[in-house]
């Protein structure tokens, strides 16, 4: 038998196993070996959270930990002043760690880069005078769109050095989707690439934008970094506006003092779905949000700065890439990988040649990947050296049990604690996941919210359900929670503290609590997808597809996927009741991917001579969602018109 072939044999043996102790090795080592730390947050949370605050280095000392005067506007170490970058980068150099790497980074056609913090300081100082050059100041926001190169850390960094806001659009996302979160958040610069790189094939990502960029009238200046390799041809530049990213740095002075920031100014926007067709523009904090990121980067990863390499799959443009592939781990002086390349290129073994060529230690990644490693097959893991990880995490969606034990034992060769970290764009860090060193875990659950953290399962009228299932609520504010959406401070009321009121944060997931008061969490009750973890709502990707000419009405639903989680099926009336074909079926999914990004392309068009409404007019998404999982239908009496599903049905049976 080959070696992939007996992990794969030991994988179907572990199902039967429920629960799973942190390997004797593990614990022996770890950071935290028993509950007193829950005990100690529980006996005066407060306190807990204002000495993970301490561990920061502050300008000015916070004397006030919790402003809830006027909740759920909640205000965190008040009085405190800090910078996001020195504690980032100055504090780091000042203890002599400035030769320490930051990153190791590697591109797509396997180049590396070593970037120690010495040089992301300097580098950082440099872009930040830059951004000052060209007029940027604290509170004005600037848009990044770029790659995973290292140029994006030092943006966000350096936009945190002079109080500018950050506005991050994943680089998947469509050019529409940048013009739009530009407009909105009234961006005044721009951070983008002239190319891009995926798969071997170069992308023009400037040159794309510029129509884009021609309607947006509070941009005064793009600044372009290469990021296409030596092969990309330039990217035209206009005239007093465009500025190379490389001619800003060499410009601009090499020192820059970190200016002190109330704990309270915004450290970034980030845009995510919600569950109506208009992103929610999600506003964090300074102070708050680095105290929450380093504490749970520390604690939940089990972090030896001095020893582990840590390596976060995500992208930058997600949360996940800024809390725990940014400002987490460079807030706790850690050394990371930043890989620049797709999962499979230039061949499906190429993580796992990454972490031995790096020796990475902690590999934190999304379910949705570990199911496409386990469909690519065991034999590329089992062919290089995995011996230096010690911890593995997930993010992103509730992992399967299947999943969870193939890379327990494929990737972790069950020496490797599981952690399974709940948390969300809002919520800015971890919030429910196992202590490596002391959690029992059992596949499929993320545990117990974290020492600090308070969460609970209540049903539609806000009482507890002690055991079952329930809507999850954050009972107590937390430091890193965001601040607001942007712009829109009745709709983070209405979002998030209508529900329960202003001191229960809710979720917008449903979960189950075992006996032993394991969360399960299930999945989203709002109209909100997840598609390889990513978050899309119905909504978007419906106004996305009604855009379409030949299109009168479109609905939403997602049916499971093996590889991706959920994926996206789209039920399309054509105007005058016409018939769809192939070439409008490749018009409408050419549509979503311009609009938001190719993630959001529907994988199956169903066309519908009527979509399920009830008499008020609504359209019924229940009953879609059942009839494409082939369920029985839930209650039909609410529909206008009942026909209208047996014809859909049909449709669906003999493919669309
Ligand atoms: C939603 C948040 C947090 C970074 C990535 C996603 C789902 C997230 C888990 C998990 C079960 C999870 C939830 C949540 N989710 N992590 N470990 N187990 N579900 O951030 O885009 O803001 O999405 O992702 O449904 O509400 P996001």
């Amino acid at each position: 038998m080959t070696e992939g072939a007996s992990l794969d044999q030991r994988v179907t043996e572990l199902a039967e196993v429920a629960s799973f102790a942190p390997p004797e090795t593990f614990r022996a080592r770890a950071r935290v070996r028993d509950a007193s730390v829950f005990e100690k947050a529980d006996r005066d949370r407060l306190a807990f959270w204002a000495e993970q605050a301490r561990d920061l280095d502050w300008d000015t000392p916070f004397s006030t930990v919790l402003n809830d005067a006027e909740a759920p506007f909640y205000r965190w170490f008040e009085d405190g002043t800090l910078n996001a970058s020195y504690n980032c980068l100055d504090r780091h150099v000042a203890a002599g760690l400035g030769d320490r790497v930051a990153y190791h980074w590697r591109g797509e056609e396997g180049e590396e880069r070593t970037i120690t913090y010495a040089e992301l300081l300097d580098s950082v100082q440099r872009f930040a005078n830059g951004l000052r050059d060209l007029g940027v100041g604290k509170g004005d926001v600037v848009g990044i769109y770029l790659p995973m190169v290292p140029e994006v850390v030092v943006a966000m960094l350096a936009c945190a050095r002079i109080g500018a806001v950050h506005n991050v659009v994943f680089g998947g996302f469509s050019v529409e989707a940048v013009r739009e979160r530009m407009a909105v958040s009234r961006a005044r610069v721009l951070v983008t690439a002239d190319h891009a790189r995926r798969k071997g094939r170069l992308s023009a990502v400037k040159s794309a934008l510029d129509p884009a960029l021609e309607q947006l009238t509070d941009l005064a200046h793009v600044v372009v970094v290469r990021a296409g390799g030596d092969a990309a041809e330039p990217c035209p530049m206009r005239d007093g506006r465009d500025v190379r990213y490389d001619d800003v740095v060499a410009a601009a002075a090499a020192t820059c003092p970190a200016e002190p920031m109330e704990a309270e100014h915004p450290l970034f926007i980030l845009y995510s779905s919600g569950s109506t067709g208009k992103p929610k523009g999600i506003v964090h904090s300074t102070g708050g949000y680095l105290t929450g990121v380093s504490y749970t980067h520390r604690l939940v990863f089990d972090l030896d700065a001095e020893r582990d390499v840590y390596w976060c799959t995500a992208d930058v443009g997600w949360i996940t890439g800024h809390s725990y592939a940014v400002y987490g781990p460079l807030a706790n002086g850690a050394t990371s990988v930043m890989f620049e390349g797709a999962a499979d290129y230039p061949h499906p073994g190429i993580w796992w040649e990454v972490v031995e060529r790096f020796g990475v230690s902690i590999l934190y990644t999304a379910p949705t990947a570990i199911r496409a490693c386990m469909r690519w097959g065991s034999e590329h893991p089992a062919r290089h050296d995995l011996s230096s990880l010690r911890l593995l995490g997930t993010v992103g969606e509730p992992i399967n049990p299947k999943a969870w034990l193939w890379y327990h034992t494929v990737i972790g060769r069950e020496r490797c604690p599981i952690v399974d970290t709940w948390w969300q764009t809002e919520t800015g860090s971890i919030m429910i996941a196992p202590l490596p060193g002391l959690t029992e875990t059992k596949p499929g659950s993320a545990t117990h919210p974290i020492p600090g953290v308070t969460a609970d399962l209540v049903d539609g009228s806000g009482q507890s359900v002690p055991e079952g299932t329930g809507l999850l609520v954050l009972t107590e504010p937390w430091p890193s929670m965001l601040r607001t959406l942007y712009g829109e401070e009745e709709r983070y009321v209405r979002s998030y503290f209508s529900e329960f009121g202003p001191r229960r944060y809710a979720v917008g997931d449903s979960a189950r609590r075992d006996a032993d008061g394991y969360y399960w969490v299930l999945g989203r009750v709002d109209d909100v997808l997840n598609v390889s973890g990513h978050r899309l709502s119905t909504g978007e990707v419906e106004s996305a597809i009604v855009a379409h000419e030949k299109v009168a009405e479109a609905a939403v639903v997602s049916e499971p996927d093996e590889v991706t989680g959920e994926a996206i099926v789209a039920f399309v009336t054509l105007r005058g009741g016409a018939e769809g074909d192939p070439e409008t079926e490749a018009q409408i999914r050419e549509h979503v991917s311009t609009r938001i990004g190719k993630l959001a392309r529907p994988s199956r068009i169903v066309w519908a001579e009527e979509l399920p409404k009830t008499r008020s007019g609504k359209i019924m998404r229940r009953l879609l969602r059942d009839a494409v999982q082939n369920r029985e239908l839930g209650d039909v009496t609410t529909l206008n018109d009942p026909s209208v599903m047996t014809a859909l049905r049909d449709r669906i049976a003999s493919g669309g």
